[in-house]
């Protein structure tokens, strides 16, 4: 599987993987985020950075936790070990310098979406690679909540948030949005950063 998302990484710079994440991991991870929900503390997500830190509910709806090291569960440590292979095959056949990650649980609420950026700050451009991996159980097409991703020639791609797909692309070159969903929506979302 990492090598099939490290091919494709190479040849277009973004790659979609259904069953990346295995079924009892994305049910442990998804309890785990709703937990988080329940107990106060997901915390309405910011846009920018520095002095441009901004919340903008209507630009992007949703709640984070960011994940720590150490790893607070089995199954974030499970998770983080995957990112890591990720991280280690795409330095190998990539050379993209991957040194850290910064992720975070997203849940959007019904209704919310995120409207189309980059994920490289103004001022600081050290995030390389983007990795999205849903947390939905039984994500039907009628729910929404696709992730839009801009490609060249005014192409784009729509990804549905099932449960164990992974996405990543090219942080500088994919404006994407997240358009509103019919039911809450869970993630794990991060940025692999260079030096
Ligand atoms: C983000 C983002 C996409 C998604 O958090 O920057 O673009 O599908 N998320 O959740
Ligand atoms: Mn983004």
């Amino acid at each position: 599987m990492i090598d099939t998302i490290i091919a494709q990484l190479a040849d277009k710079g973004w790659c979609v993987a259904p069953g990346f994440l295995p079924d009892d991991l994305v049910h442990s991870l998804a309890q785990e985020a709703e937990h988080l929900g329940q107990s106060g503390r997901l915390h309405p997500a910011a846009t920018g950075q520095g002095g441009q830190r901004q919340i903008r509910a209507n630009l992007r709806g949703d709640s984070i936790h960011w994940l720590e090291e150490p790893p607070a569960t089995p199954a974030q440590a499970e998770f983080l070990s995957r990112m890591e292979a990720l991280r280690l095959a795409a330095n190998r056949d990539l050379q993209l310098g991957l040194f850290e990650l910064e992720v975070h649980f997203a849940r959007y609420p019904a209704g919310a979406g995120y409207g189309k950026h980059l994920d490289v700050f103004q001022q600081d451009s050290r995030r390389t690679l983007s990795v999205i991996c849903y947390l939905n159980e039984d994500w039907q097409a009628e729910n929404g909540g696709q992730l839009r991703i801009d490609l060249e020639h005014g192409d784009s791609v729509e990804v549905l948030p099932q449960g164990g797909t992974l996405v990543c692309f090219l942080s500088s070159r994919f404006p994407h949005e997240v358009l509103p969903a019919t039911r809450p929506r869970l993630s794990i979302t991060g940025w692999f950063k260079h030096r």
